[in-house]
């Protein structure tokens, strides 16, 4: 779908690389999105969909949507009957409103346009059912010393993900990160979790 797909080299050893460093991650969001009952869940940018395939195995009904053909291959590849992953832009979800319970969006973010990310999280307000929850996972403003130097180590790896990626996450950061995020489309956090010294964020938030 994408021409320019940044995933292609990637998406055969993505889930080599990133899955040790994000397994509390995945678990903490199949646990918050049962708690809260969550019963029908979408993956933005759900890319490998090691998360969609987590919560499917939780017994959640949960779609994943990604714009990579290339990640989405590896995705379908992995996840066998019952598990829905669909090909498409989440800045313009093929989905009617209030359509989902949950909507999930990891490690997405930050890697966005300015203008790009905020229509993710426009078109993440406008599927959320009434009474419905968003979690979001990304990165965010350091706090303290161990923080700042575990930051340090992940500005190399997105400054190794090319010079573009690197100046997305700058902007990301230099924009008040998931905070400005949440502050800018009305967003209240019912719940926040630290990850990776605390550079990570986890928000349960839901509209105001
Ligand atoms: C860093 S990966 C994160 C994947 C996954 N959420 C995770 O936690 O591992 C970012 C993903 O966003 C996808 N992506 C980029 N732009 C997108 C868009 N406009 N709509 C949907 N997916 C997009 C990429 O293809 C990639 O799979």
């Amino acid at each position: 779908m994408n021409k320019e797909d940044d995933y292609v080299r990637l998406a055969g050893i993505y889930d080599p690389l990133t899955a040790p460093f994000l397994r509390d991650i995945r678990n903490d969001v199949c646990a918050l999105a049962r708690s809260r009952h969550l019963d029908c869940v979408l993956d933005m940018c759900c890319g490998t969909g090691y998360q969609v395939i987590l919560l499917h195995r939780k017994g959640l009904r949960a779609v994943g949507l990604d714009i990579s053909a290339q990640m989405l291959s590896v995705a379908k590849k992995k996840g066998g009957n019952g598990v829905v992953f669909i090909e498409g832009d989440a800045a313009h979800a093929p989905f009617r409103a209030a359509r989902f319970a949950g909507i999930i969006v990891t490690l997405a973010l930050h890697e966005k346009e300015r203008n790009v990310r905020h229509r993710i999280v426009e078109e993440a307000k406008r599927l959320l059912k009434q009474g419905g929850k968003m979690i979001l996972v990304d990165y965010t403003q350091p706090l303290g010393i161990t923080a700042r130097v575990a930051h340090g180590a992940i500005h190399l790896i997105e400054r190794a993900a090319g010079h573009e990626h690197y100046r997305r996450f700058r902007g990301y950061l230099r924009n008040g990160g998931l905070e400005g995020l949440l502050s800018a489309h009305d967003l209240i956090a019912e719940e926040i979790r630290y990850y990776h010294f605390g550079c990570t964020k986890l928000v349960v938030a839901r509209p105001l």
